[in-house]
C-alpha cells in the first residue's frame, strides 16, 4: 500500500511568543519542521502533505522542495480538522501516516515499527508512557487490554487523568477509512474542536483493528510547545548525537558539551573536547584532535592533524598532521595542504597554504594561492581589497614572508624569495633575491621629549591644524 504522510503544522504556538510560526523556530539550527522532514522521508513516501495555517506563507517559502504538497487550513478548528484539509488529495487505497510538525526528534525506525505492527488494515497509535502525562490525551484499554478510546487531558475525569500511556498524535490509517471517519467527527467537547483522537472510538465501533505501540523512549516524541520544551530538546538531541559518536568510537571529553548540528562522519580514534560545535557536512580523519571551543561547519581535515583550542573554521579542506591554532579563523575557500601550520590571530579566506607551510602568528592571507614551505612571518597581511576589488596574490615555493610585511594585490612574491620585514610589496619580488620597501632609520640626537602645553598653546596648536575653510561656491 502506498504511503502518505500528513504533517500537521497550522498550529499557531502562542507560548513561543514569537513572531516566527513555531515549526520555523530552530532545534539544532534547523526549523523542526525540517526534521520531521528527514524522518518523514527516510520512510520513501508516495507524498508528503504539510497541512499548514498560522504564518502559513513563510513556512512554505522555508520548504521550496517539490516533494511537499500543501493544504491550508485557514481556522485551526482541531486536529480532525486539519487531517481533512489533506484529504481530498489522498487516494483511497493509500495509507496515511500522520505526524505532528512541532514533534522533532522521532526517529524512523519508530515509525516503521509502528507501521509493521499495524499491517495494512488497522488504526494504529504511538503511545508513550509518561510518569507526568500532563496536557496530553490519555490512551484508554479496556481489561483485554484493547485501546478504546483516547480522552484528552481537558475531557478527562480524575480516573482517566490518572493513566500514564499518553497519545503522541503520530497515527496511522487505511485511508478510506479514515475518510470516513473523519466525516463523521463531531466537535462536542470541552475545546469545540474536531478531534483526531475520536477517529479511534468510530474505529472501534465499526469493528477495526485499533492498536497502541508503544515509543522506546519518551524523548523522541516530545513536542514544543513554549522555550523550556525547546531547550529541554535541544539538549535531548545535543545527547543523541553525542551518543550515536561515542558508538561510533570516538572519544568525547563531556557528552553534555558537544553540539553536534549537522552530519559528522568521524575515522578511528578521534578526540573531541569540550564545548565543540560541528556543523554542515564535517569530515574528521583518524586520530584528528578538536581542542576545546573549536567551531567547524563544512570542514573536512585529514588525519593526525590537531585544532588548538578556540579556532573557527567555515568551508576549509584540511590536509594531514597539520596545526591550527589556538584562535585561529578559517573562513570559505581555506585550504591547507599537508603538515602546514596556522597559529593564533591568523586568518585566511579562499587561500591555499602549500605543503610545510606556516603563517604562525597574527596574519591575513586572502585570496592568495601560497606554495609549500613558505614560512609567512607575523603580522604579514595580504591587501587584497581595493575597495572596489578583490586580487589574487601568488607566493612561490620556499618564500620566506619577513614579519608586517603588507602585499599588495595583485602580486607575486617568486621562488625563494626572501621579504624583508615591514615591507610594503607592490610590484613583484624575483625569486631568490631579498626584496626589502622600508624608508631609511635616522636618529636624530637634537630632538627633545615634548613637555605638557599651557591651555592657550594648546589652543593655538589645535587652530593651526584645522584645515582652511573651502573658497564661496558662485
Ligand atoms: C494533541 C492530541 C493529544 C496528544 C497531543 C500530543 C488531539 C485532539 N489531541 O493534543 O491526544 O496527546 O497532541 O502532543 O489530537 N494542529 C493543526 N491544526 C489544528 C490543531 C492542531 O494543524 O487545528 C497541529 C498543531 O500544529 C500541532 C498538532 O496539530 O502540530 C497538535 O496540536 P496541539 O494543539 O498541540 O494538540 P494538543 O491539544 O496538544
Ligand atoms: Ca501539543
Amino acid at each position: 500500500m502506498p504511503l502518505s504522510i500528513v504533517i500537521l503544522a497550522a498550529g499557531q504556538g502562542k507560548r513561543m511568543k514569537s513572531d516566527l510560526p513555531k515549526v520555523l523556530q530552530t532545534l539544532a539550527r534547523r526549523p523542526l519542521l525540517a526534521h520531521v522532514l528527514d524522518s518523514a522521508r527516510a520512510l520513501q513516501p508516495a507524498a508528503i502533505h504539510i497541512v499548514y495555517g498560522h504564518g502559513g506563507e513563510q513556512v512554505r517559502a522555508a520548504f521550496p522542495e517539490s516533494d511537499l504538497q500543501w493544504a491550508l487550513q485557514a481556522e485551526q478548528l482541531g486536529t480532525g480538522h486539519a487531517l481533512m484539509q489533506a484529504m481530498p488529495s489522498i487516494p483511497d487505497d493509500h495509507r496515511v501516516l500522520t505526524l505532528y510538525g512541532d514533534v522533532p526528534l522521532l526517529r524512523p525506525a519508530t515509525l516503521e515499527l509502528l507501521l509493521e505492527r499495524a499491517g495494512e488494515e488497522a488504526l494504529a497509535l504511538l503511545s508513550v508512557l509518561l510518569d507526568d502525562p500532563t496536557g496530553y490525551g490519555r490512551v484508554l484499554r479496556d481489561n483485554a487490554g484493547s485501546v478504546y478510546r483516547i480522552v484528552e487531558q481537558k475531557d478527562a475525569n480524575r480516573k482517566e487523568l490518572a493513566v500514564r500511556e499518553a497519545n503522541t498524535g503520530v497515527l496511522a490509517a487505511p485511508a478510506a477509512a479514515l475518510r470516513g471517519w473523519l466525516a463523521r467527527l463531531s466537535n462536542d467537547n470541552s475545546q469545540r474542536e474536531y478531534y483526531l483522537t475520536d477517529v479511534i472510538t468510530l474505529a472501534v465501533r465499526d469493528g477495526r483493528r485499533v492498536l497502541a505501540v508503544q515509543a522506546p523512549t519518551p524523548a523522541e516524541v516530545l513536542g514544543v510547545n513554549d522555550r523550556l520544551q525547546l531547550a529541554q530538546l535541544e539538549a535531548e538531541y545535543r545527547q543523541m548525537r553525542a551518543r550515536a559518536l561515542l558508538a561510533d568510537g570516538v572519544t568525547i571529553v563531556d557528552p553534555a558539551r558537544l553540539d553536534v548540528r549537522g552530519e559528522v562522519a568521524c575515522g578511528r580514534d578521534v578526540q573531541l573536547d569540550v564545548n565543540v560545535v560541528l556543523e554542515g557536512r564535517v569530515v574528521l580523519g583518524d586520530r584528528v584532535v578538536v581542542g576545546p571551543g573549536c567551531v567547524l561547519r563544512d570542514v573536512s581535515i585529514a588525519a593526525d592533524t590537531v585544532l588548538l583550542p578556540y579556532s573557527v573554521l567555515h568551508g576549509a579542506v584540511i590536509g594531514a598532521r597539520c596545526s591550527i591554532g589556538p584562535y585561529a579563523r578559517m573562513r570559505p575557500g581555506s585550504v591547507l595542504l599537508d603538515d602546514a601550520h596556522v597559529g593564533n590571530f591568523v586568518e585566511l579566506k579562499n587561500t591555499t597554504l602549500g605543503a610545510g607551510s606556516k603563517a604562525n602568528h597574527l596574519t591575513y592571507l586572502g585570496d592568495a594561492r601560497i606554495g609549500s614551505r613558505v614560512n609567512v612571518g607575523a603580522g604579514t597581511i595580504t591587501c587584497n581589497y581595493d575597495g572596489a576589488n578583490k586580487w589574487p596574490t601568488v607566493i612561490e615555493d620556499g618564500a620566506f614572508i619577513g614579519s608586517g610585511a603588507m602585499l599588495v594585490a595583485p602580486v607575486t612574491i617568486g621562488r625563494a624569495a626572501t621579504i624583508g620585514a615591514g615591507s610594503t610589496i607592490t610590484k613583484p619580488a624575483p625569486d631568490d633575491a631579498l626584496t626589502v620597501e622600508r624608508s631609511r632609520q635616522v636618529s636624530l640626537t637634537a630632538w627633545r621629549r615634548p613637555v605638557k602645553a599651557t591651555a592657550e598653546e594648546r589652543e593655538h596648536e589645535i587652530a593651526r591644524a584645522r584645515l582652511p575653510k573651502p573658497p564661496p561656491s558662485e
